[in-house]
């Protein structure tokens, strides 16, 4: 379950809608643009870019580890591969890794997505058209409604599926078979899981935020396919910046390539880089303007928190859901914000960062 950390309406009588009341830093009107969020640019994914094999999948040493491991286990008994769930933030991979795995094992690879399956005939229908082995990718799988879960449990376990045949007293369930399959699920998340879908997964794979090195290494690789000259400097600034997420460090680069091109001198160095990311607005940590507007907000509007999530999403006019998904895994990361049962608190070095007097009492 999700924790419980919105009591601040509660706590300090503030309404639940604070709009009027936002005060000169809260960002009325349309969201700003978050113009690092992850997932907004997942459509301009590179196909070029994507890793194709483990080995040149960079980073997230462990888990590619378990990854060879549970393949090579499986090839060897001749069965499919047991269904595996991959969590964590946007951009970190996950999509990548399925494909990956579908191409290591060597099979057909169907693609679905949690909000776009209505009915649990959508279900049935995708699932009786697997073949042995093949993988079926659900992406955003807590998002799936209760009907079309309940599909999945008996397909996962027992590779089967109860079908009503009739109405009424006359109503029967048949059983019917399914090819042994391998269901991967991928997931930003794992606390909108239910149990028993969690439970029925033999392999669960957390992604974590990579190290600014792998990015470097990422940041190489591309430029290398994008045919772009970078320093070892340069691609260092990049790394730094990239908020941990290769799909924002990628997206980075394609930026500070054409400033290259069009104001620099073709190549990215360490100097190029900083003006380009400085001119998104990106700053040393990897915050971007939504980033530092969320910051200001929780330490100038709200005196550092506590303040619950749905008081900062009304005062920043973004849903929820985009605050808890984008803006705060990486804050939390960072060190920048701290979750607590009453809400979020800016820490010391959210205020070191925008230049805040911090007070004595934190
Ligand atoms: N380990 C890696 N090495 C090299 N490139 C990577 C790596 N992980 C991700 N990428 C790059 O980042 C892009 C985004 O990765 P991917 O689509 O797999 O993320 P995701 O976790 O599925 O994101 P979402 O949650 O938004 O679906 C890929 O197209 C690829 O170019
Ligand atoms: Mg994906």
């Amino acid at each position: 379950m999700e924790e419980m950390d919105d009591f601040t309406v509660r706590d300090d009588g503030l309404p639940e809608d604070i709009t009027g009341a936002a005060g000169p830093i809260g960002p009325i009107g349309p969201p700003e643009e978050h113009a690092l969020d992850p997932e907004a640019f997942a459509e301009d994914d590179e196909p070029q870019l994507r890793p194709g094999s483990l080995d040149e999948f960079v980073g997230q040493e462990a888990l590619k580890q378990n990854l060879r491991i549970f393949v090579e286990a499986a090839k060897q008994r001749g069965e499919p591969l047991d269904h595996v769930l991959f969590a964590g933030p946007p951009g970190l991979g996950k999509t990548s890794l399925c494909r990956i795995l579908a191409g290591e094992m060597g099979v057909n690879l169907h693609t679905t997505s949690g909000p776009s399956l209505e009915r649990a005939g959508d279900m049935a229908a995708i699932l009786t058209n697997l073949e042995e082995g093949d993988f079926l990718f659900i992406d955003e799988i807590h998002r799936l409604n209760r009907q079309i879960e309940e599909v999945l449990y008996p397909a996962m376990e027992d590779y089967a599926m109860d079908i009503v045949l009739g109405q009424g007293p006359s109503a029967r369930t048949i059983r019917m078979d399914l090819e042994r399959f391998t269901l991967v699920g991928a997931t930003t998340r794992t606390g909108l899981m239910t149990k028993p879908l969690l439970d029925r997964f033999g392999v669960t794979e957390t992604l974590d935020y990579y190290r600014p090195q792998d990015l470097q290494k990422i940041v190489v690789r591309a430029a290398r396919i994008l045919d772009i000259p970078i320093t070892d400097d340069g691609a260092s600034q990049l790394a730094k910046r990239s908020r941990g997420t290769p799909r924002v460090a990628n997206r980075l680069l394609k930026r500070v390539r054409d400033y290259a091109q069009v104001v620099g001198e073709g190549h990215i160095d360490e100097e190029t880089a900083n003006a380009a990311l400085e001119m998104q607005g990106v700053d040393v940590l990897g915050l971007d303007r939504a980033d530092r507007n969320y910051l200001g907000l929780v330490i100038e509007k709200f005196d550092g928190g506590p303040v619950g999530v749905g008081t900062i999403s009304v005062a920043l006019g973004e849903a929820r859901d985009t605050v808890e998904d984008v803006y705060e895994p990486y804050l939390l990361q960072s060190g920048l914000i701290q979750r607590t049962s009453r809400g979020r608190i800016a820490t010391h070095r959210a205020y070191d960062h925008l230049g805040v007097p911090s007070p004595n009492s934190r």
